[in-house]
């Protein structure tokens, strides 16, 4: 029986970058994630009798809201909700659960790579048919709802058993728990060579990967070592935690530290990978060598044909903005089409569906391509073992004959976290208002060019985009780029985007650090960074 709940609205359940994320205290609030899911159904249209797909990353609530979900999607009319056992669906996996079967929508339950557990983050996040993120529209659409909601539905009855897979019923809707790892690993043997990655591994290359006690456990542990070969043990952190094991499920140099140690220690493996929370990101090692996610996305894309998925070649490359420029250099030379879009993977969404690019990827360490509407981890990692397994080079000659080809952008963010909000806006709205007067002025030698603020105009939808960073384009190729993150929970986040150019006869092989000092130095003299924030340095460095 449906029972319509009388509830008052929260004015903070704007979704930003990626969905709504909050402290976990905060969804707790009587109703708060009530509130927020009915928004979402309160904006969708004729869905009734439809399918819609539920699942997360395994982090504390995530088991909580589910049940939630499931009542509140019977109590408004679904006709099947498709669940993950466990609660568990990866975020590239949701994707394309949501895609294979025909599912309206899905709620994917995760604060990406934020920590977990009852004082850490939660976050829930809307996809559409597609089974990428909701467009802006959409999010804006649910924000608006969501400051009048004064009621929403749902049904009484018992949780269902999310560990058991199968079919249970709830007030006439179907729920299925359903393995959340088959089709996702179906998808990835299409895609890639199997059969020489496995002979790769049977050959003795050796692979490190870190779960980071998140969502991809699972995932790595059946595809990698069962359907792969690899060695047990290849996995590390491979059972998903509701608190990460207290650590940052941040696939970097910082929280993904031990992995960083392994690959440039003495016994390093040939090849190193880790995801995040949701699994929809990814960070690439060699032997003694970093790939930036810029970089990355720029090789995967040089190299993608030899991976059966992509051997008819691209159609085209997208980047978010402050990505560096590295994958345009190969969209120049395979005569490509590339596009820059603002932050977010849900910018993609519409260029993959009218089939504009094949591979899409962002600097936050994001890469994915048209076989789902999500960033994908796994993916990423796979077509670095397929490439390597076709190539048979090592990760560094890889690398170092991509820059003697394409020349190298060095490229470096550097983040400000936990800085006052009212500091980092003002910060950005004098740098915003000093715009116009920066053109051609010299900063430890290096003359700005060009200084504008980011806007996008999708060019198949035709919606548009603004206020999505500061960017300073300098003489002979220099680029830094400002903007506040979208994705934390308590202050703000500034990030700078730096990076540097240097042709293919040019000196590739310097520290990046060292490469990108003086640029350093110039957005501190030109943004005031040091004076804004109070702080000395980032906080982090990727
Ligand atoms: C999430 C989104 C990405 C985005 C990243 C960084 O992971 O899915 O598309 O690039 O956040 O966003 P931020 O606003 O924190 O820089
Ligand atoms: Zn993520």
């Amino acid at each position: 029986m449906t029972m319509t709940i009388t509830t008052t609205p929260f004015a903070d359940q704007k979704p930003g970058t990626s969905g709504l994320r909050k402290k976990v205290r905060v969804f707790q609030q009587t109703h708060y994630a009530e509130n927020f899911v009915q928004s979402v159904f309160d904006v969708l249209a004729d869905y009734v009798g439809q399918t819609l797909v539920v699942g997360g990353d395994g982090r504390f609530l995530n088991r909580d809201v589910i049940q939630t979900i499931i009542r509140m999607a019977a109590a408004n009319g679904f006709g099947r909700v498709l669940v993950g056992l466990g609660g568990i669906l990866s975020t590239p996996a949701a994707s394309n659960v949501i895609r294979k079967q025909g599912a309206f929508g899905g709620l994917i339950l995760s604060a990406s790579h934020n920590p977990g557990g009852p004082d850490e983050d939660f976050g829930i996040k809307y996809n559409i048919g597609n089974g990428g993120p909701a467009p802006e529209k959409m999010t804006d659409a649910i924000y608006a709802r969501s400051k009048v909601i004064d009621r929403y539905f749902t049904v009484q009855g018992p949780d269902v058993d999310l560990d058991r897979l199968g079919e249970t019923q709830m007030a006439g809707m179907t729920v299925s728990v359903i393995d959340p790892v088959a089709d996702y690993a179906k998808l990835m043997e299409q895609l890639f060579d199997f059969g020489a990655i496995r002979a790769l591994i049977a050959d003795g290359f050796s692979i490190s990967f870190d779960a980071m006690h998140a969502v991809t456990g699972p995932y790595a542990l059946e595809i990698l070592e069962r359907r792969l070969g690899a060695p047990a043990g290849t996995v590390v952190n491979g059972t998903p935690l509701p608190d990460f094991g207290g650590l940052n499920p941040d696939p970097n140099m910082v929280h993904a530290h031990d992995l960083f140690e392994r690959m440039f220690g003495p016994d390093a493996p040939d090849f190193g990978a880790a995801s995040d929370g949701d699994g929809d990101r990814n960070l690439i090692l060699g032997r003694n060598i970093f790939v930036t996610p810029s970089d990355s996305l720029a090789a995967l894309a040089a190299n993608a044909h030899l991976a059966p998925g992509y051997a008819q070649g691209l159609k085209g490359i997208a980047r978010s903005m402050p990505t560096s420029g590295a994958a345009d250099r190969v969209a120049h030379a395979l005569g490509l089409p590339l596009y820059e879009t603002p932050t977010g993977w849900k910018f993609f969404g519409n260029l993959l569906d009218a089939g504009l690019v094949t591979i899409c990827g962002e600097e936050s360490a994001g890469t994915g391509s048209d076989h789902v509407r999500e960033k994908d981890g796994l993916w990423a990692v796979l077509l670095w073992l397929n490439i390597l397994a076709v190539r048979r080079e090592s990760v560094e000659a890889i690398m170092a004959a991509h820059w003697a080809r394409f020349g190298r952008n060095y490229y470096a963010r550097h983040d400000y976290e936990g800085v006052d909000i009212v500091a980092a806006e003002r910060l950005v709205s004098e740098l915003r208002a000093a715009l116009p007067r920066l053109p051609v002025r010299t900063t430890h030698g290096l003359t700005v060019a060009e200084a504008d603020e980011f806007e996008y105009l999708d060019p198949v939808d035709g919606s548009r985009s603004q206020g999505q960073g500061l960017r300073l384009r300098f003489e002979g190729g220099a680029r830094i780029v400002f903007r506040l993150s979208g994705t934390g929970t308590s202050g703000a986040t500034l990030r700078i985007y730096l990076e540097r150019y240097e042709g293919p006869e040019g000196v590739l092989d310097l520290e990046t650090a060292a490469a990108l000092a003086d640029l350093a130095a110039v957005a501190d003299a030109i943004a005031g960074i040091v004076r804004y924030t109070g702080r000395d340095g980032p906080t982090v460095i990727m």
